[in-house]
């Protein structure tokens, strides 16, 4: 089955208000490490305001997905944010969404702001790995799961040890299993290693390949032509309708 069949309603050109965008031209073969931090931008504004601009990546996000708008991507869906962090990203999503539920231990941290932006009812506090033992229901239950500045190894570590690589491995196949049949991935990496997998991104799409009818991998840049080198990478997949 082609692509155009399995994806139909993936736009070509979308139109963003950063100019337009052709998605087709947009696919790698391989992964290249995000380039997300440049010190100014084309506007000579200083990259610390975009950089912590939650809807800059989200938008990205979209446009991986062939949207043109964060409405576009997020409406009606049930979406489960894996490694919210402080849960930024997870806010600008729940504007347009049915609703959003977090996924990350440091939300035990009372401290972290997700605390003030989400009911607690929405909010794990644990490895999603581990949630997903005793709140079995997650099982299958969200059109989208998303993992943003995905990390599901310790900051300091480059090379994982072999507990570390069975976390990493935990982290994606639960990423797969809360996702519902015909729902969709969305997972943006910074850097390869930040995967936490000995096999990088080619184990990385190994994994989910069974479960989606497509792995790709889109190169985005809001700021200039994509092959300059402002860039964030997204790995995107969309469930098969039966396994
Ligand atoms: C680099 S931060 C990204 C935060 C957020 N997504 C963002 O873009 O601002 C990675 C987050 O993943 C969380 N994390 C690591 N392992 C996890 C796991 N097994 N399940 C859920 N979250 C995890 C960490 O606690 C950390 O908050």
């Amino acid at each position: 089955m082609d692509h155009e069949t399995i994806f139909p309603t993936r736009a070509h050109t979308v139109d963003t208000a950063y100019g337009k965008i052709d998605c087709n031209k947009l696919t790698l073969d391989k992964f290249v490490d995000a380039h997300v931090y440049p010190s100014v931008d084309d506007s000579g504004q200083p990259a610390i305001f975009r950089e912590r601009d939650p809807y800059r990546f989200v938008l990205m996000a979209a446009v991986a997905f062939g949207e043109m708008s964060i409405k576009s991507l997020c409406h009606s869906k049930r979406i489960l944010d894996v490694g919210c962090g402080g849960g930024q990203l997870s806010a600008c999503m729940a504007q347009e969404a049915k609703g959003v539920w977090l996924a990350d231990p440091d939300c035990a941290n009372k401290q972290n702001p997700v605390h003030q932006l989400f009911n607690p009812q929405f909010i794990i506090d644990d490895k999603i790995q581990d949630a997903l033992t005793y709140l079995p229901e997650l099982q299958g239950a969200f059109d989208l799961v998303t993992s943003f500045a995905t990390r599901p190894i310790p900051l300091y570590v480059s090379t994982p040890n072999e507990a570390q690589y069975q976390d990493s491995l935990a982290y994606f196949k639960s990423m797969i299993s809360a996702c519902k049949l015909g729902g969709s991935i969305i997972i943006m990496p910074i850097y390869e290693y930040d995967l936490g997998l000995k096999g990088g991104i080619q184990e990385l799409t190994t994994l989910l390949k069974p479960s989606f009818f497509h792995v790709d991998i889109y190169k985005i840049t809001l700021d200039k032509p994509i092959n300059q080198p402002f860039f964030s990478v997204f790995v995107v997949a969309e469930r098969k309708h039966t396994t």
